[in-house]
């Protein structure tokens, strides 16, 4: 007897997304089915390249259907991926999936080489990024992507963005000569913000970060109320003083007229792994001081990034890291988790809507 996409179907929906908790075929994440004798090929749509249980899933597909089809068939799910969206009003950054503000209260923790390395890690994973540098006074994000010196383009009198690795890079450090500070008030800085949101041809992105800078002063605020930003993480190191001052950005993010979610917390400089030994782990600033943040707010814990000389060296060169395994693999962890929160909320408003 032949077999039918209906009885494929069947068994697929007996296999659930585990955040969105529902099972494939009902949130429609099935597609193309091509049978041919024992081989039965089909495309399963995730809601992020970057998911960290597209094996689970595959594996859990390929049981399923031999469980509840046939044993002896071949089976063949060919994971695929869509990034979803909940933004509703899309007037700025019209196509663009997923706004991303990396914050901190404090200084140096790390917001800037955790936005460079989490856009590297989703652009590995095969999403559309792009990285805009909110930070006016103090933009890094030129030096972190190798970018000194370069002048973005113009289009239809649009900015083009640079781009490094396939990532769509503006950073205000692009337009004024390098060293030279700016005095700009708070009301132009909030400006040029804008600016970058209107004027730059971003063009389709699945996830646009934004590096803030340091503390929760004007720029937090016009971002939060002018910037559709999906959400948020926030950049803590493991001890007390970082952890105070972050207490402050996450109440900064949850106060009513603020209003921007927060998707989780993530701990850099955790521990010092010497580069001889990746085994070892030193704990220089203490130990769990990122979990009990997390906790305390009720918030997940994105991950935990090791304090690895390779990390400053290519953030100086403007390199990727991925020629260190530990800190590779620990980006690519951060990258997954988040763009699963992400996922999650996106799939919570559709399912609500
Ligand atoms: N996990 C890490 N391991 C080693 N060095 C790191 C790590 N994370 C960040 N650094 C280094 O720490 C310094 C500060 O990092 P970064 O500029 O990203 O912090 P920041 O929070 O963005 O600072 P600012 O508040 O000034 O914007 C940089 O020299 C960077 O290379
Ligand atoms: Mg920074």
């Amino acid at each position: 007897m032949s077999i039918t996409s209906e009885q494929i179907l069947h068994a697929l929906s007996h296999v659930d997304d585990p955040d969105l908790k529902k099972d494939l075929v009902t949130l429609n994440m099935i597609q193309n089915i091509e049978i041919e004798d024992k081989t039965v090929k089909f495309d399963v749509e995730l809601t992020t390249p970057a998911c960290p249980m597209k094996d689970m899933i595959q594996n859990a597909c390929v049981n399923a259907v031999k469980h509840f089809v046939a044993k002896d068939l071949d089976v063949h799910p060919n994971m695929t991926s869509k990034v979803t969206s909940s933004r509703e009003v899309k007037e700025v950054l019209p196509d663009v999936k997923n706004v991303i503000a990396v914050a901190s209260g404090k200084g140096g923790v790390g917001k800037s080489t955790v936005a460079v390395n989490l856009a590297r890690s989703l652009a590995d994973a095969g999403a559309k990024v792009g990285v805009l540098d909110a930070d006016i006074y103090g933009p890094s994000i030129p030096t972190l992507f190798g970018l000194q010196g370069r002048k973005p383009g113009q289009v239809d009198g649009k900015m083009e963005p640079l781009t490094s690795d396939g990532i769509k890079v503006v950073s205000i450090g692009f337009l004024v000569e390098e060293g030279r500070a700016i005095v700009w008030r708070g009301p132009m800085a909030s400006s040029a913000i804008k600016q970058f949101m209107t004027d730059v041809n971003w063009g389709d992105l699945d996830y646009l970060i934004l590096d803030l800078p340091p503390g929760t002063g004007d720029i937090h605020l016009t971002i939060a109320q002018q910037v559709p930003v999906t959400g948020s993480i926030v950049v803590t190191t493991p001890q007390e003083v970082a952890l105070a001052d972050c207490k402050k950005a996450i109440n900064m993010f949850l106060n009513p007229n603020i209003n921007v979610p927060i998707f989780g917390v993530v701990e850099n400089m955790s521990y010092f792994t010497p580069k001889d030994m990746p085994d070892k782990k030193y704990y220089l600033f203490g130990k769990g001081g990122g979990k009990q943040l997390a906790d305390q707010f009720d918030l997940p814990l994105l991950g935990e990034i090791p304090m690895v000389e390779a990390i400053r060296e290519a953030g100086d060169e403007g390199k990727a890291v991925s020629h260190n395994a530990v800190s590779a693999d620990a980006y690519k962890k951060l990258a997954g988790e988040m763009a699963r929160q992400v996922a999650i909320k996106n799939g919570v408003s559709s399912l609500s809507n």
